[in-house]
C-alpha cells in the first residue's frame, strides 16, 4: 500500500468549520478602528442613553456583518440593558417583516402573522422598552434589500422617531450597504435625523488577505496541507475579487478537490478547479446588490452570446422606457463590476460600436437572479 495516499477514513480537515461562511472567527485582524468607531457608537447606551447611529459600508466580504457579530459579544458581555438585534434584510425586506424580527427578538415569540397592523406592533414595542428601560441597537445588515423594495425610508422613519410614539423608547440603528459602487439615497426627512457616523470597511489589502487565510489554514487544515505556492494562489485569486469569501471558499473546495485525489497535500491544480466554482461565491454577492434596471439590462444581455451596443439600447429602452445616458451609466456599471466585457469592434465607420458580452456563464446569472 502508498502511505503517501490519504487512507478512506482520513481527512485533510483539522476543523471544517472554519471554511464555512457563517462562522466567526475568533481572530479578527485588520478592523481594529472599525470596531473602535461601533464601540464608541454604542457606548452612550451602556450609560442609559440613547446610541449615536452608524453607517457601515464596503464591497461584498470585507467583514461588516462579522464585525456586527463582534460587536453584539461585546454588548452582550457588558449589559443586559442592551439588547442588539441582528435583523437581515435580505430575509426581511418590509418594515413587517423587520419589525417582526425585532418583536420576536424582545418578547421571544413572533407576532401573530394576520390580524394586527403595523402600528400596533410598534406601539408594543416601544412601551416595552420604555417599561423596561431597555435600549434597542437595530442592525439593518444588507440594507440594500430594503432598497430594492423601496422599504428603506420607512423603516428608517419609523425606528428613528420611535421616542414620539412613545418618549421613553430609546432605540439606536446602525444600517449597513454592501457597496458595490451604485450609490444610495436617503430621503432628506430620514438624514436629518438619522446622523449616523460613517464607518468604511475598505477592501483588505494583499497582506491583509494573506495573515487572516494563513490564519484560518492554520487552524482549519492539518500541518503541510497547504504549501506556500498553493498560499500564493488562493491569496491571488481572493485579491482579485476582493472578496475574503473566494478565499474561504477556495480552501474548502481545493482541500475536498485533494481529498478525493487522496491526496495528502492540496496542489495548484486543486486550487484553480475550485476557483471554477469559488468565483460565483462572489458573483452571487455581486448580483444582490444590482439595481432593477441593472438586472434587466443584464438579463438582456444573457439572452445573447454577444450582442452590439446598439441593438442591445433598443431592447433595454423598450423594457424600461429609459434613456440613452440611463443605458450608458448602467452599461458602464455593469462593465466595472466585471460582469460583463465591453470591446470595441474596430470595424465599420462607426467605430463606437461596441461588442458586449459575458464573463460568466449566463446560465450561473440567470439562476441568481430569479
Ligand atoms: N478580518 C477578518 N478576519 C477573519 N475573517 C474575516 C475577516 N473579515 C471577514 N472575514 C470572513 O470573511 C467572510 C465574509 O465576511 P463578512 O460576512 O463579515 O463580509 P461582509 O462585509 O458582511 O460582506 P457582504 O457585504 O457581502 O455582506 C466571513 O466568512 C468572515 O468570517
Ligand atoms: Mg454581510
Amino acid at each position: 500500500m502508498n502511505k503517501d495516499l490519504l487512507m478512506w477514513d482520513e481527512t485533510l480537515f483539522k476543523d471544517p468549520d472554519l471554511f464555512e461562511l457563517d462562522h466567526i472567527p475568533e481572530y479578527f485582524a485588520h478592523r481594529e478602528s472599525q470596531m473602535q468607531a461601533l464601540m464608541y457608537c454604542v457606548r452612550p447606551a451602556m450609560r442609559g442613553a440613547r446610541p449615536v447611529n452608524a453607517f457601515c459600508i464596503g464591497p461584498p466580504g470585507t467583514g461588516k456583518t462579522t464585525a456586527i457579530h463582534k460587536l453584539f459579544e461585546e454588548i452582550e458581555k457588558s449589559t443586559p440593558k442592551v439588547i442588539p438585534v441582528h435583523i437581515n434584510c435580505q430575509t426581511n425586506s418590509t418594515r413587517f417583516t423587520v419589525y417582526s424580527r425585532i418583536y420576536k427578538k424582545l418578547f421571544n415569540i413572533a407576532p401573530p402573522s394576520s390580524g394586527v397592523s403595523f402600528q400596533k406592533i410598534n406601539e408594543k414595542i416601544t412601551s416595552h422598552l420604555a417599561d423596561e428601560e431597555k435600549i434597542l441597537v437595530a442592525v439593518l445588515d444588507d440594507i440594500n434589500y430594503l432598497m430594492h423594495e423601496g422599504e428603506h425610508d420607512k423603516v428608517l422613519y419609523s425606528l428613528l422617531r420611535a421616542h414620539e410614539t412613545n418618549p421613553g423608547a430609546r432605540i439606536g440603528v446602525i444600517n449597513i450597504l454592501s457597496d458595490t459602487g451604485m450609490g444610495f439615497h436617503f430621503d432628506p426627512k430620514v438624514e436629518s435625523v438619522l446622523l449616523a457616523e460613517e464607518i468604511k470597511f475598505p477592501r483588505y489589502t494583499g497582506d491583509e488577505i494573506r495573515d487572516i487565510l494563513i490564519n484560518r489554514n492554520k487552524l482549519g487544515f492539518y500541518n503541510d496541507v497547504v504549501g506556500p505556492d498553493v498560499m500564493d494562489k488562493v491569496v491571488e485569486y481572493t485579491e482579485l475579487l476582493g472578496d475574503l469569501r473566494v478565499g474561504i471558499d477556495l480552501f474548502k473546495r481545493s482541500g475536498l478537490n485533494a481529498e478525493r485525489r487522496a491526496s495528502r497535500t492540496i496542489e495548484l491544480e486543486d486550487v484553480d478547479k475550485a476557483y471554477e466554482t469559488s468565483r460565483l461565491v462572489h458573483l452571487t454577492y455581486l448580483l444582490k446588490s444590482l439595481k432593477n434596471e441593472e438586472k434587466t439590462l443584464l438579463e438582456l444581455i444573457c439572452k445573447h452570446t454577444e450582442i452590439k451596443t446598439g441593438e442591445l439600447y433598443n431592447g433595454f429602452h423598450d423594457k424600461t422606457g429609459l434613456g440613452y445616458t440611463r443605458y450608458y451609466e448602467t452599461l458602464e456599471k455593469l462593465s466595472a463590476l466585471k460582469l460583463i466585457n465591453a470591446s470595441f469592434t474596430g470595424k465599420g465607420t462607426r467605430g463606437r460600436s461596441r461588442i458586449i458580452t459575458l464573463r460568466y456563464s449566463a446560465d450561473e446569472i440567470t439562476k441568481r437572479l430569479s
